[in-house]
């Protein structure tokens, strides 16, 4: 048993994420909460010397390759960072975490059974059966969160946002379908609304676990 609170945040691109994140690390911290806010892939150092190797460039994983250094920097992450801040008590606030690797790796390729079971057990390897207390997926239209994403990225960090349309809608409705999977987990927040609305929704949220 951890003492902390483990909360995710979950998307496609330009969904929000990171503004939310902040905001939320904001307001707990202003509640005399200790918050850690970190990343994945990323968030430790070793993690986040993986972290170029994923998300620059356009280097062709194969799909194998790509979930073993996803899950080699998770587990980094786990370890170095998220289980002693977890420990020590802290809510640790994580923008991504094992969602993106069975939306991303998963069903947004394809619709395999066998594949997707494969990324739980790996799952289970690096984690055991911890999992997050809350996440939140924010649900945004492809087109408008790429749009956002692009704008903001320019040329770096965007060898997911190049992938084609048709792997973002497949995204959109895999974070869709782990929600309904994990119902008491997992929140879907609508994202065509105000920052301040958004942030008010998720508040109400967290107020039921803190
Ligand atoms: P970010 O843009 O939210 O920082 O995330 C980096 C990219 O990595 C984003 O395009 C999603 C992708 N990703 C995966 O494909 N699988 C994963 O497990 C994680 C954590 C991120």
């Amino acid at each position: 048993m951890m003492a902390g609170l483990f909360i995710t945040f979950e998307g496609g691109e330009g969904s929000g994420k990171t503004t939310q994140i902040r905001l939320l690390a904001q307001a707990l911290e202003s509640m005399g909460k200790s918050v850690l806010l970190t990343r994945e892939p990323g968030g430790s150092e070793g993690a986040e010397k993986i972290r170029p190797l994923l998300v620059c460039g356009n280097a062709n994983w194969d799909a194998l390759t790509e979930v073993l250094l996803f899950s080699a920097a998770r587990r980094d992450h786990l370890v170095n960072k998220i289980w002693p801040a977890l420990k020590e008590g802290k809510i640790v606030l994580c923008d991504r975490f094992a969602d993106s690797t069975l939306a991303y790796q998963g069903y947004g390729r394809k619709d395999d059974k066998e594949l997707q079971q494969k990324l739980m057990d790996l799952y289970q390897m690096i984690a055991g059966d911890f999992r997050p207390d809350l996440t939140f997926i924010l649900d945004v239209e492809p087109e408008i969160g790429l749009k956002r994403s692009c704008d903001r990225l320019g040329n770096n960090e965007r060898r997911f946002e190049d992938m084609d349309i048709q792997f973002h809608q497949n995204l959109r409705q895999a974070f869709l379908k782990i929600a309904q999977q994990d119902s008491q987990r997992c929140h879907v927040i609508q994202t065509n609304r105000s920052v301040d609305d958004i942030h008010q929704d998720i508040m109400e949220i967290v107020k039921q676990y803190v």
